[in-house]
């Protein structure tokens, strides 16, 4: 446990999958010897098996009584290794095609870019960016043999002393969320560490303030007068991910508002959600039903002409960095 944590919201019905946060973090963390493959934040399209593919089936986390449940580790095959461009020859006028032949992926951060789901009309999908929670109770620190990991007491976050890491590996292992990366140069793993320069300067990560949604929010959960303290605790509208797997995360999402069910005519029928209620319930746990409850209610406050202070929050209107 920390004195204090930090803890970012992510907002899914902000969030339009254009990656500019994937691309932030790689221009600044991943674009080094051994790290070609890494991707420390993506945006997943869901329903889908995510990256590394089928993540969310691989283990870890805690069991029931509190015991380190030792999952599986990701291959490199289901991470998506470095994909291999040929930027050279279609620059030169060679061939059209952008991937090395020989050197064909079969998956990647963003393989199911836009796939649906569900049954037309009435399909649908939305995005879900991924990276380290920075959770409460890491498991991964508590699986490192040699105690490489530990979680900063000042805010919580989840490091990496590079010192002590040996490239076990059992942190991946142990990590549910499965978004440790292993840097093949170092023999050493790697995941994000919430910016943590930028943070102590007081400026927001570069997912977090790159993004053009304006769909990310970074800041103390204890800060009564920030808009983490206000989503999480307050309105309860932002919810962790899969926290059945007990790590309690601090990365938090704005579940999706569903589009409302066509009938064959093209009729609306608003009673019925098109994102099924039990995937939502799957993804973020029985309190999604409440704080969805919650959006609409108080969207359609705003629709009546009246102050809603949750959604001049999640309009972002006046955003601002941490
Ligand atoms: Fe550790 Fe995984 Fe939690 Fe990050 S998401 S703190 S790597 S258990
Ligand atoms: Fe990357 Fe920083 Fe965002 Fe972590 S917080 S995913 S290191 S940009
Ligand atoms: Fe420990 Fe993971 Fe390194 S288990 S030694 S932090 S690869």
């Amino acid at each position: 446990m920390s004195s204090r944590q930090l803890g970012i919201v992510w907002d899914i019905n902000k969030c339009m999958g254009c990656q500019t946060c994937t691309v932030a973090c790689k221009m600044m963390w991943t674009n080094y010897r051994g790290m070609d493959h890494m991707w420390w934040v993506k945006v997943n399209t869901l329903p889908g098996k995510g990256s590394p593919k089928d993540w969310e089936k691989m283990g870890g986390g805690y069991d029931k009584n509190g015991k380190l449940a030792v999952g599986k580790l990701p291959s490199p095959e289901e991470f998506g290794e470095a994909w291999e461009f040929n930027h050279e020859e279609v620059l030169h006028g060679g061939p059209q095609v952008q991937l090395k032949a020989d050197k064909t992926p079969t998956w990647g951060p963003n393989w199911e870019e836009d796939m649906g789901s569900g049954t037309y009309p009435n399909s649908y999908f939305f995005y879900l960016a991924r990276l380290c929670n920075h959770c409460t109770h890491p498991s991964c620190a508590e699986a490192c043999p040699e105690r490489a990991i530990i979680k900063r007491e000042s805010d919580g976050l989840v490091l990496r002393d590079m010192d002590k890491c040996k490239g076990h590996r059992k942190c991946a292992e142990a990590c549910p969320y499965k978004v440790i990366y292993l840097n093949h140069t170092l023999n050493q793993s790697q995941h994000c560490h919430f910016c943590l320069h930028r943070i102590e300067k007081g400026v927001a990560p570069a997912c977090v303030r790159q993004c053009p949604g304006r769909a990310v929010w970074v800041d103390y959960l204890d800060n009564p007068q920030g808009y983490v303290h206000k989503l999480v605790k307050e309105w309860q509208v932002a919810l962790p991910l899969h926290p059945e797997w007990r790590t309690s995360p601090n990365v938090y999402y704005v579940p999706p508002l569903s589009p409302p069910h066509l009938d064959g005519n093209g009729n609306t029928d608003e009673s019925q959600p098109r994102i099924p209620p039990e995937y939502q319930r799957y993804l973020f746990g029985p309190q999604v039903d409440q704080a969805l409850s919650t959006l609409k209610a108080e969207m359609a406050k705003t629709r009546r002409g009246e102050k809603s202070e949750l959604m001049d929050i999640l309009i972002a209107r006046r955003w601002k960095m941490l």
